[in-house]
């Protein structure tokens, strides 16, 4: 909440991004700290929904074939907010935007993690924000080594918050 409202005070230019979304919990609750409908983004909110066991990451309690149509109908008062189903990163070169200012990265599976920023991290505007939600926790070491690697060879250093987030400025 405190980057996405950070953005648009600085007037960063770019969508905003959520990798991945699953009920859409962190995404509806920025929306209404922000206004998000009053502005001039888009919200781009990605995931698969469903689970099976051949993927790496874990399932969670509500996934299923419904979740996506709960999903949207949790934002369909709010027409800049896009939500679509499919696998990071490769559903990222279908559909994603051009300028992003906040870069919300939440998906519990280190090679779609940096998929994920392979694909978008040079979209990032100068001023705009990377959170890597769960960079500090133990049970995701995977995502953190991998992150420190891809992000120190662009010259970036992580800053660990005390919620386990990571936060890059670029
Ligand atoms: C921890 S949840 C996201 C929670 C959400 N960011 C929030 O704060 O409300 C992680 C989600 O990542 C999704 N996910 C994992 N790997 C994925 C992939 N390769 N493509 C799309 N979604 C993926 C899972 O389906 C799961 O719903």
């Amino acid at each position: 909440a405190w980057v996405a409202k950070n953005v648009l005070s600085r007037k960063i230019p770019g969508d905003f991004v959520e990798c991945a979304c699953y009920k859409g919990t962190s995404a509806r609750i920025i929306c209404d700290y922000v206004d998000f409908a009053n502005t001039n983004k888009n919200y781009y909110l990605y995931d698969l929904f469903e689970h099976d066991d051949s993927m790496v990451h874990h399932a969670m309690p509500d996934h299923g074939i419904t979740l996506f149509d709960r999903v949207k109908k949790r934002f369909e008062s709010f027409s800049n907010v896009i939500v679509t189903k499919g696998f990071v990163p490769q559903i990222l070169d279908e559909i994603s935007p051009e300028n992003i200012s906040f870069l919300h990265i939440d998906l519990n599976n280190a090679p779609a993690e940096v998929g994920a920023l392979d694909r978008l991290f040079d979209r990032l505007s100068a001023g705009g924000i990377l959170i890597l939600d769960d960079y500090g926790w133990r049970a995701y070491r995977e995502q953190k080594l991998a992150e420190d690697i891809w992000l120190a060879a662009r010259g970036y250093e992580v800053l660990e918050l005390p919620t386990g987030q990571g936060l890059v400025i670029k």
